[in-house]
């Protein structure tokens, strides 16, 4: 049961899966198991049984029905939770939008409802989908506040980044995500994410990092 909902959790929201031959695969595994008891996780569940054929995978409108609705776009754009929640309760016509997208209130529950939007608010935002992608892949290492005092840190010499007061610009920063510290005339414990994560995930890491910066 476990095994047939996890994994199709992870390619919906982009998280990436750490091979179990990495020393931290286990801490890796009790934090997805954690958070599929988040709303999140279960709006995830909801959108695809509901949503994907319309909207997508990812909410992009890149979907098998995109061609009946010409015009209209199906894409989700970043917005706030209220407004997911009343288009996705009431139906576009009420909100002055497509007829086409249905209302949902009398086939979800209040608790899919919030929890679908949630998960939108999550996958249409480039920063909170990078901070999925952030929890995911880099606290062990990177902390939770991403001040270099993860778990493991103290096993690295010289260690993990504080990322909130990196001088280091975008650029740089994609360069050492993809291609790991070595690469860079770093240290190598700093792994090449390219092999575990997409240019996607990468790029949204960049923009959550961004968030984190002191100023
Ligand atoms: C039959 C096709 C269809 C299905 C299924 C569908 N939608 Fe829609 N949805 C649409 C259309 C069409 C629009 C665009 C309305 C417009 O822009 O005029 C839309 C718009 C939206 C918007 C507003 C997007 C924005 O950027 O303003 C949200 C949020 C949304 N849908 C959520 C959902 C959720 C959640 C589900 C599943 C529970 C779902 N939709 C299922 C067709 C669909
Ligand atoms: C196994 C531990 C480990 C993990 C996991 C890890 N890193 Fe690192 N990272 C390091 C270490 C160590 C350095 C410092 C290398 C040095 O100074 O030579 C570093 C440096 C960096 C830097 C350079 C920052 C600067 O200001 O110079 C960035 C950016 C970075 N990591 C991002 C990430 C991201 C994003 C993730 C997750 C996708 C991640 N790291 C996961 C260990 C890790």
């Amino acid at each position: 049961m476990m095994k047939i909902i996890f994994w199709p959790l992870v390619t919906i929201l982009g998280l990436s899966v750490i091979t179990a031959s990495n020393s931290y695969a286990a801490d890796n595994r009790r934090a997805l198991k954690a958070a599929q008891s988040k709303p999140v996780i279960r709006g995830g569940i909801v959108f695809k049984h509901y949503c994907t054929l319309c909207h997508g995978q990812r909410g992009d409108g890149d979907s098998r029905s995109a061609k009946l609705y010409g015009e209209i776009p199906l894409n989700i754009n970043p917005g706030k939770l209220e407004y997911y929640i009343s288009i996705i309760r009431l139906g576009g016509g009420k909100l002055g939008k497509s007829e086409f997208m249905p209302p949902w209130q009398n086939e979800l529950s209040d608790e899919q409802i919030n929890d679908v939007a949630a998960y939108l608010n999550v996958v249409s935002n480039p920063e909170h989908r990078g901070e999925v992608v952030y929890k995911t892949n880099c606290i062990l290492c990177h902390g939770v506040n991403a001040d270099g005092k993860g778990r493991a840190a103290k096993l690295y010499n010289p260690p993990p980044a504080n990322l909130t007061t990196s001088d280091k610009n975008d650029d740089y920063k994609r360069m050492i995500i993809t291609n790991g510290g070595k690469a860079m005339g770093r240290s190598e414990v700093m792994p090449i994410w390219s092999e575990q994560i997409s240019a996607q995930e990468i790029e949204d890491v960049i923009a959550y990092l961004r968030t984190v910066l002191k100023k």
